[in-house]
């Protein structure tokens, strides 16, 4: 950053501030489900705040220096207060770069929207537009409801994106597409995945990154991959019918390179030495 950039930073959007938009390979962390609470409540006998802390913590030591930018992809609070979308933007307070972010079930995303006004570098985007990737963000939350669905306003632009972009397309959302083999997890998949795939199989969407299914997943359907970060707060058993839970903590690098992307989920224990 130059010594000009420095003094104007708090007054710049960050297209100004960072070239992502126009390189050739990117890499972006993305962190999801950290189902935090306002005070030190348990879920499930973890402590979601404390495993998010130990993943931010990990993030600035490995990860921060050559990140592009971040991605939060859903389910950050458990209990939907303002305290704990405060919690999680306080965490990011010396994270110089850029968040892009979306609801997930668990989120109120008017709470969401306010908190994290308070950040600059905190953006909630539609279309975020890369050299050679448009990436475009949908909100698949459905109210009262666990499971996803995707209102026609959702399918209209990504339908708009499929007929229109000339880069590679990846969608950002919180539910999965398609089954994961994970039946406690599927009974709470996508609605109208149908509707989806009618629009995207074979196009130029060429990607699909997702939360929801706490677990590492990396899957393709009709053409398109479909890959699930690993939650920070825990993960559940992968092939479990029942609430089968692991206290390990995680988050999903991904590279975006011409006409490429590869990725790598990071999990561990709360015991490991990282
Ligand atoms: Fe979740």
């Amino acid at each position: 950053m130059t010594p000009l950039q420095r003094v104007l930073w708090p007054l710049l959007p960050y297209a100004m501030l960072n070239d992502f938009a126009t390189k050739d390979s990117l890499k972006i962390i993305q962190i999801t489900d950290s189902h935090l609470f306002s005070d030190d409540s348990r879920l499930f006998g973890v402590n979601p705040n404390k495993n998010f802390d130990e993943v931010i913590k990990v993030f600035f030591k490995k990860e921060h220096p050559d990140t592009d930018f971040i991605l939060l992809t859903g389910d950050l609070s458990q209990d939907e207060t303002p305290a704990a979308y405060q919690y999680l933007l306080e965490s990011f307070k010396t994270c110089k770069k850029p968040v892009f972010w979306i609801p997930g079930n668990h989120d109120d995303e008017q709470i969401m929207e306010t908190i994290f006004t308070q950040s600059s570098l905190f953006n909630r985007k539609r279309l975020l537009k890369l050299k050679h990737w448009s990436l475009l963000f949908i909100n698949s939350k459905l109210e009262n409801s666990g499971n996803g669905y995707l209102n026609p306003r959702e399918l209209n632009e990504i339908k708009t994106q499929v007929n229109t972009s000339k880069k590679n397309i990846a969608l950002i959302m919180h539910h999965h597409p398609i089954p994961v083999n994970t039946p406690l997890i599927d009974r709470y998949i996508l609605n109208n995945q149908d509707d989806l795939w009618d629009i995207i199989s074979h196009s130029k969407t060429k990607l699909i990154i997702t939360g929801h299914v706490h677990g590492d997943y990396s899957l393709v359907h009709h053409g398109v991959k479909i890959e699930c970060s690993p939650a920070t707060a825990y993960q559940l058993k992968k092939g479990t019918e029942i609430l089968q839970i692991e206290n390990t903590m995680g988050y999903k690098i991904h590279y975006f390179e011409r006409d490429k992307h590869y990725s790598k989920g990071v999990v561990w224990s709360a015991k490991a030495n990282l």
